[in-house]
């Protein structure tokens, strides 16, 4: 199908507490082709995370319009929602967070592929998740182990997985390498990177760092106070940023983009 993946228009969350209300995102609209990445950048509080959540459905007081493959997500019924859950996934920044810790990573894949059908006994979902371990750069045999016994990256990994497994066209990556070492951060880009090239991810990736965007990015938006600044192709907003929010954004990118920008040059030798 012809059309963008994701089309969201203008959308706006808001956070009530009593009296009070904060419009986190203020009429924020773009689209995102199938198997491209938009990269969402902008200072802490800008409202990067919750819009993120909203496009999940994970925030209740959202207006506007988010369409999914063509389908209105905010109107969906019960039965709608657990559909689009499945095809649109979340990673987060703390993959600790976000794994139960008594349950080791193959238990964990193959719980949610039982609970979503995908499995028709143990051992089918036992061998299903070993592949997806494999297939996010794991030794099948990690299946055994419980998330403390993993690396960051490697528990990042395994949220990855488990993200896909489900049959996830759509990722949606909150600073998925903020928690991690330098070192690790270009290997987890990279692999989300190969995800989306070898099995056509459509994906946003929600980052402070201006210089992964340009790796990682075809097209960014540059959020400030649940606004849209600038917006374009990932290459032209960073080789010459218009508005002066991103070129402080700009000066302040840490050293990570430099590594990928090693790794390129690497690459191409
Ligand atoms: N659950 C919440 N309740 C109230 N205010 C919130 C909540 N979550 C975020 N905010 C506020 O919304 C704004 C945007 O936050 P957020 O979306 O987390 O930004 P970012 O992800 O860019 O750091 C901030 O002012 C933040 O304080
Ligand atoms: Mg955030």
């Amino acid at each position: 199908m012809s059309g963008p993946l994701l089309k969201v228009e203008d959308l706006r969350v808001t956070y009530r507490a009593g009296r009070r209300a904060v419009e986190a995102v203020r009429g924020v609209s773009f689209a995102v082709a199938r198997g491209r990445c938009l990269g969402v950048v902008g200072e802490s509080g800008s409202g990067k995370s919750s819009l993120a959540r909203a496009i999940l459905g994970l925030e209740e007081d959202v207006s506007g319009r988010v369409e999914f493959d063509g389908q209105a997500v905010l109107a969906l019924d019960r039965a709608g929602r657990l559909a689009f859950r499945r095809r649109a996934q979340m990673v987060f920044q703390d993959p600790l967070g976000s794994l139960n810790p008594r349950r080791k990573a193959g238990a964990a894949l193959a719980e949610v592929l039982r609970v979503h059908g995908l499995a028709a006994t143990r051992a089918e979902a036992a061998a299903q998740a070993a592949d997806w371990l494999e297939t996010v750069g794991l030794d099948a045999a990690y299946a055994d182990r419980f998330p403390h016994e993993f690396s960051g990256g490697q528990r990042q990994r395994v949220n990855l997985a488990r993200a896909l497994c489900v049959g996830a066209e759509f990722l949606v990556a909150d600073e998925p390498v903020s928690a991690l070492d330098v070192s690790v951060q270009a290997q987890i880009l990279n692999l989300l990177k190969a995800l989306q090239e070898k099995r056509g991810i459509t994906w946003m990736l929600i980052g402070h760092d201006l210089a992964v965007m340009r790796h990682m990015a075809d097209e960014v938006i540059v959020m400030k106070a649940g606004e849209v600044v600038e917006r374009g192709p990932a290459e032209g907003v960073l080789a010459c940023p218009a508005h002066p929010y991103t070129r402080e954004l700009l000066a302040a990118a840490p050293n990570v983009g430099r590594a990928l920008d090693r790794r390129a040059a690497g690459a191409a030798v």
